[in-house]
């Protein structure tokens, strides 16, 4: 395609997170529109599309990724139907942006990387939308620039008000929330994670039964550098994710001031006020703007067939660090990651 066609997009997955990308693409991304949906859960997927003009919906996700009038594809299922998902994008030679994580196991990221090297095109972007998020951009912009001198630690804090489902097991905090701390490390570092520790405080009485929640967990970079981070999905109060970064030379925190208000407010129980301000009720608040320049710029390298963001081996990196990171919650002790030769694999 040329660059003056608008990339026709389609989306697999019409959850939270696939909704609210279809929101953006059919109103906030230049040069992309929606064309097409796809969802096991029909209705809501024709609910959706009856909200737009031109959208078609699709039986099955294959039919979406294979059809003539969809240039390009997200992936907002579930992280279990990713690998065959985007081995059909690569097939089809669809640019994808799939949300994290790219798949379950390295296994299975890794075929996917396979395929994607054997296509001879980089077709694949991950949804690590911290990245794009203008904090944590300038954070690492100022890190690059050296103005913290070398990087030493970073600590992150990562909490949802509450996770309604009984099916948020201890494993998927790991491999859903962790995920993205894994990639922030990786991105801020420059740098592979070599172990992981994750560590299970006494849990709050407010997570579902058997469910370790909150965890801490401390990873261990290839350069000797250390991160740790608080994942605590049933927090109560909002949608918190803060990192602070310590160079030889200084410290930078992302993520302390959302909205920049500083509000007062009478106390009509009692003699004193408060002061604060609103905590975002959850991630599409939260990483809202996130997730729009992460997505303008995918569909500006789909629109030249180049890849700019984080990548198929950046997904896969991640899942390996959080299966071992999996293999740790379960016997407490620190774990090695290994990762396959990143130059010679084919
Ligand atoms: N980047 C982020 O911050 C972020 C935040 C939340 C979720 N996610 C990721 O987005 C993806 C979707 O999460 P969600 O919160 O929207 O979940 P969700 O449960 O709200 O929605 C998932 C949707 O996928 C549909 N679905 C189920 N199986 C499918 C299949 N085989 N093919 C196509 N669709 C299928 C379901 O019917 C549902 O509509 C997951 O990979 C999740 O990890 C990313």
């Amino acid at each position: 395609m040329t660059t003056s066609d608008s990339l026709r997009v389609g989306i697999v997955g019409v959850g939270m997170m696939g909704s609210d990308h279809a929101r953006r693409v059919a109103s906030r991304i230049s040069g992309a529109r929606l064309v097409a949906v796809s969802d096991p859960d029909r209705p809501r997927a024709e609910e959706l599309a009856s909200g737009y003009d031109g959208v078609s919906v699709h039986d099955d996700a294959t039919g979406l990724i294979g059809s003539d009038a969809v240039d390009a594809v997200i992936l907002a299922s579930p992280g279990s139907a990713h690998e065959e998902q985007l081995l059909a994008c690569i097939e089809h030679g669809k640019p994808t942006l799939c949300e994290k994580p790219l798949t379950m196991d390295g296994d299975s990221s890794l075929r996917v990387i396979r395929a994607e090297r054997e296509s001879g095109r980089s077709l694949i972007q991950v949804g690590f939308m911290r990245r794009f998020d203008p904090e944590y951009a300038e954070l690492k912009r100022l890190l690059a620039a050296g103005a913290l001198g070398r990087l030493l630690l970073v600590h992150n804090t990562h909490r949802n008000k509450a996770v309604p489902s009984p099916e948020f097991r201890s494993e998927i905090i790991v491999r859903d929330s962790l995920v993205h701390e894994v990639d922030v490390a990786r991105f801020l570092f420059g740098e592979e994670i070599e172990e992981i520790t994750v560590l299970r405080p006494a849990p709050t009485s407010l997570a579902h039964e058997g469910v370790a929640d909150p965890q801490v967990a401390i990873f261990r970079m290839s350069g000797g550098g250390i991160v740790t981070t608080e994942v605590f999905v049933n927090c109560q109060t909002g949608y918190e994710v803060r990192c602070e970064a310590v160079g030889e030379r200084g410290t930078v925190t992302a993520g302390l001031s959302q909205t920049g208000l500083y509000t007062t407010r009478a106390n009509l129980d009692g003699d004193a006020g408060w002061w604060g301000g609103p905590v975002a009720p959850d991630f599409t608040v939260r990483f809202g703007r996130a997730y729009d320049l992460e997505v303008q710029a995918w569909a500006d390298a789909a629109r030249t067939g180049t890849v700019t963001g984080p990548t198929a081996w950046d997904g896969y990196a991640s899942t390996a660090v959080c299966s071992a990171g999996v293999e740790s919650l379960q016997s407490g002790q620190p774990v090695k990651v290994t990762l396959a030769d990143r130059e010679v694999l084919s």
